[in-house]
């Protein structure tokens, strides 16, 4: 491509480490797209004349076909995508393929096609965390009123519902679904057009090719359009957000999983077995997604120190910024499709939530509370008596409501029997019908409007 100027061929080693095809020949699709596009333009604006246009559109579309099938070459001295299907379009249709390149850089050519690839990643993710919410929907929907133990420090806390739990997922979910839309909106610019990094003197009509290719409209300066990769780190550092959000549910599937849990039995289709221990049955696709959650995060990072320090405009530095975000797509996409299938087959066991709810003293909040309520006693000295009522139930290895009313009333004569209604499970959380709180019907008035808002 540059043989004019150049007497040597680049030596095997120079070629190994310039070459990009490896990786970037992901991109084809979207640089057939792109070119098909700029060649169309430059047909409009006069700058190519029919015919060459015509030749040059079919022989991308063989090409686009070829492909479609047998996948691109991987071939090191055309460097990259952009080159080999250059080359690929001269074998078919001669010196016209030359044209193909007019007021264009392979700069500008490459942030745009990444541009579209990111597009369409932020769009398939996206799918797949509308398919993940709308199964915690249905499993929160059935299991509004199920009860379990809520936790703070891993220790339990206050009952809540299971299905109050799962509409938490979903709030997570919901915010990863709003930064990726954030980050879509913010790339839908065409760079396409700022050529090598100075604009051209070609009179090419930016804003068609940007309507072409589904952009919003063109960028507005031409240097920062081959520099700029915040596009592609947007979508590392939602990815990075929402895998850690993977990570954390996949934390309590496994916990849920464990025997001394026994919240959940995970479906033979999302479990493993051991070599040895027979009775092994092992929670690994939530392991791995909160294991990948690292890799995902690792990319994010790869990519912000490639480009930290780099000045305007392109530097090849800049080539490395595909392996991460495909690595990281890729890593993403199985996660939110193997947390989506675990939800919506694993086997919640409600009976074991419930026990756990149960033990631990869960409601003496709702002792403190009655004693507020009732007693007209101010919340510290409220909190006080009940540490008392929970310190004498524990030594005599029984709960809260068991203990006989001359007991408590010993602790505090304000106490009465009434008391004794605030201390299930059930009542505790039918009580908290704040806002957003988990009393089932405040749990089934947030999933009801989720599913009208999704
Ligand atoms: N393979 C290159 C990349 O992915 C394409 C751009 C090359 N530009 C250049 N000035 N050498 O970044």
């Amino acid at each position: 491509m540059w043989g004019g100027r150049f007497a040597d061929g680049p030596s095997a080693i120079m070629r190994e480490i310039n070459a990009s095809i490896p990786f970037d020949k992901r991109l084809w699709r979207q640089d057939i797209a792109a070119s098909r596009a700029h060649v169309a333009m430059l047909g409009a604006q006069g700058i190519v004349d029919a015919a060459d246009v015509a030749a040059i559109d079919q022989g991308l579309a063989q090409i686009a076909s070829d492909y479609e099938t047998n996948g691109p070459p991987e071939d090191l001295t055309l460097e990259d995508i952009h080159m080999t299907v250059e080359s690929r379009l001269a074998e078919l249709i001669g010196p016209a393929a030359g044209r193909l390149h007019t007021a264009r850089s392979r700069n500008d050519q490459v942030a745009t096609d990444f541009r579209l690839w990111v597009r369409d990643a932020i769009d398939a993710v996206g799918a797949g965390l509308a398919a993940f919410q709308a199964a915690l929907l249905a499993r929160a929907e059935e299991h509004a009123g199920t009860i379990m133990p809520g936790f703070t420090h891993l220790q339990v806390a206050q009952p809540v519902t299971l299905g109050h739990h799962l509409m938490a997922w979903h709030a997570m979910i919901g915010r990863d679904r709003s930064r990726f839309a954030d980050a879509r909106a913010r790339l839908n610019r065409s760079p396409l057009g700022s050529a090598a990094l100075a604009g051209t003197g070609f009179a090419i009509d930016r804003h068609a090719t940007a309507s072409a290719l589904g952009f919003d409209g063109p960028t507005a300066n031409s240097l920062d359009s081959v520099s700029d990769r915040d596009f592609a780190l947007d979508y590392l550092m939602a990815a990075t957000q929402c895998s850690l959000h993977l990570s954390r549910m996949a934390e309590e599937f496994v916990i849920w999983a464990s025997q001394p849990f026994g919240f959940i039995s995970l479906p033979d289709a999302y479990s493993t077995g051991s070599s040895i221990m027979p009775q092994k049955r092992n929670p690994d696709a939530a392991e791995l997604v909160r294991g990948h959650s690292g890799r995902i995060a690792g990319c994010m990072v790869a990519l912000t120190m490639t480009m930290k320090g780099l000045p305007l405009a392109y530097s090849k530095d800049m080539q490395d910024d595909k392996p991460p975000v495909f690595e990281a797509h890729d890593l993403l996409a199985l996660s939110i499709a193997a947390m989506t299938g675990m939800v919506e087959t694993t086997r919640f066991v409600p009976e074991r939530m419930r026990a756990a709810a149960e033990a631990g003293f869960s409601t003496a909040t709702d002792f403190a509370d009655w004693l507020v309520r009732e007693g007209n006693i101010p919340f510290r000295e409220a909190h006080h008596i009940t540490g008392r009522a929970v310190k004498l139930a524990e030594s005599e290895g029984i709960a809260l409501a068991a203990l006989p009313l001359e007991a408590l009333q010993a602790i505090d004569p304000r106490i009465d029997a009434r008391v004794f209604g605030v201390l299930t499970v059930d009542a505790s959380v039918a009580s908290r019908t704040s806002h957003g709180g988990t009393a089932p019907d405040q749990v089934r008035a947030r999933i009801a409007e989720a599913r009208a808002s999704s």
